[in-house]
């Protein structure tokens, strides 16, 4: 008899152990594994699967974090350049792509990243047709749309990180400002992951106490002494600022996704800026994906919250449609 059966008393064969919240993360470049590193940390899930066509790094990638398991709960960690490692996972969250160079946009990035999305999107929903998709590679909002077309999901069940982490960007600026804490600062950015999104000025509160109520100004550029527009642009400006100085963007989405993650998996009813399908909504009538605050459980996207918008809100957020159509078109599939 060798160690483990003079040890135990086997009650049933456990070769096949089952999860309920397995995430699989496609990509393992800084995004990645900032969202891998995140999930496992604030154990988010104690099951997830990595893959990357590049299988020395993704060997290392899983080794390393394998060796930390002693401190994660004994997560499990699987990782593998075949899809199939995927298979019966809650949530996938799709990072692999190419990025920004310094200056570029993540417009830029569409038909590359469209081509990624061909190779990979059908196979894993086959592997796990009960998933939910959480589209992180950019242009963020178009690629949504493109593993919704391309996935056969229902629309709860495609999401885009969206505008959570510019959300989580805009409530950083203007806590900084007022000297409280981002989650005491309700701010909300909706429309494009990007360059077109859109601040809700409006809705700007610390306690309910609406910005607008004290500075009618707050958010419009020359009318504002304070000039709180800096925030939203810093917001805009903030991906580019932190790639031509570290090459990259990766701790703030990581955080994002594992924020998102966790109300997918924990059905949480939390309400996020995500990328939803808005067609109907707010006077679009496209079949567009854009951020808008969501309530997220286990079924995906449930509901999205009506704001009550200005005009000038929604005409923003119809051009960010109409932006996103037009490159919509110009799609191959
Ligand atoms: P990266 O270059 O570090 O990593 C990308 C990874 O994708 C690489 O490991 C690469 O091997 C892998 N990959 C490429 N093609 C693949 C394929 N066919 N199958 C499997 N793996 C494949 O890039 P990154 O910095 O991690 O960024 C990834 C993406 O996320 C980019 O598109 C970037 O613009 C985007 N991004 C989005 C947000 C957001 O808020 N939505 C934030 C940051 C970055
Ligand atoms: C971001 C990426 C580049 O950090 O979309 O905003």
């Amino acid at each position: 008899a060798n160690v483990h059966e003079e040890l135990f008393h086997e009650v049933t064969d456990d070769s096949e152990p089952k999860t309920h919240h397995k995430v699989t993360i496609v990509g393992i470049g800084a995004v990645g594994m900032a969202a891998a590193f995140s999930i496992l940390t604030q154990h988010v899930s104690s099951d997830v699967a990595l893959i990357d066509c590049f299988a020395d790094k993704l060997k290392g990638e899983m080794m390393d974090l394998q060796h930390g398991s002693n401190f994660l709960r004994n997560a499990k960690i699987s990782a593998s350049t075949d899809l199939s490692v995927s298979a019966g996972s809650q949530l996938i969250i799709v990072t692999a792509g190419v990025r920004q160079k310094e200056g570029e946009s993540r417009l830029n990035l569409v038909q590359r990243n469209v081509d990624i999305f061909k190779g990979m999107i059908p196979k894993l929903v086959e592997y796990s047709p009960d998933t939910t998709l959480l589209i992180v590679s950019n242009p963020c909002d178009i690629l949504t749309y493109v593993a919704w077309k391309l996935s056969g999901l229902p629309k709860n069940k495609v999401i885009g990180s969206g505008t959570n982490l510019d959300s989580s960007r805009f409530r950083f600026n203007l806590a900084q400002r007022l000297k409280v804490a981002p989650t005491s600062m309700h701010g909300w950015i909706i429309g494009e992951h990007g360059d077109s999104s859109v601040p809700v000025w409006s809705g700007v509160n610390i306690a309910g106490i609406r910005l607008r109520e004290i500075n009618p100004n707050a958010g419009f550029d020359e009318a504002d002494q304070e000039n709180w527009n800096q925030c939203h642009k810093d917001v805009v400006s903030a991906a580019y600022e932190v790639i031509k100085l570290k090459g990259y963007t990766s701790w703030a989405i990581g955080l994002s996704c594992a924020d998102i993650a966790s109300s997918l998996l924990r059905n949480t009813n939390s309400v996020k800026a995500v990328s939803t399908l808005v067609k109907g909504i707010h006077g679009i009538d496209k079949d567009v994906f854009l951020s808008l605050p969501c309530v997220l459980n286990s079924h995906g996207v449930v509901s999205i919250v009506k704001q009550k918008l200005s005009d000038d809100e929604v005409a923003k957020l119809q051009a960010s449609a109409n932006l996103m159509d037009e490159v919509q078109r110009g799609i191959i599939f």
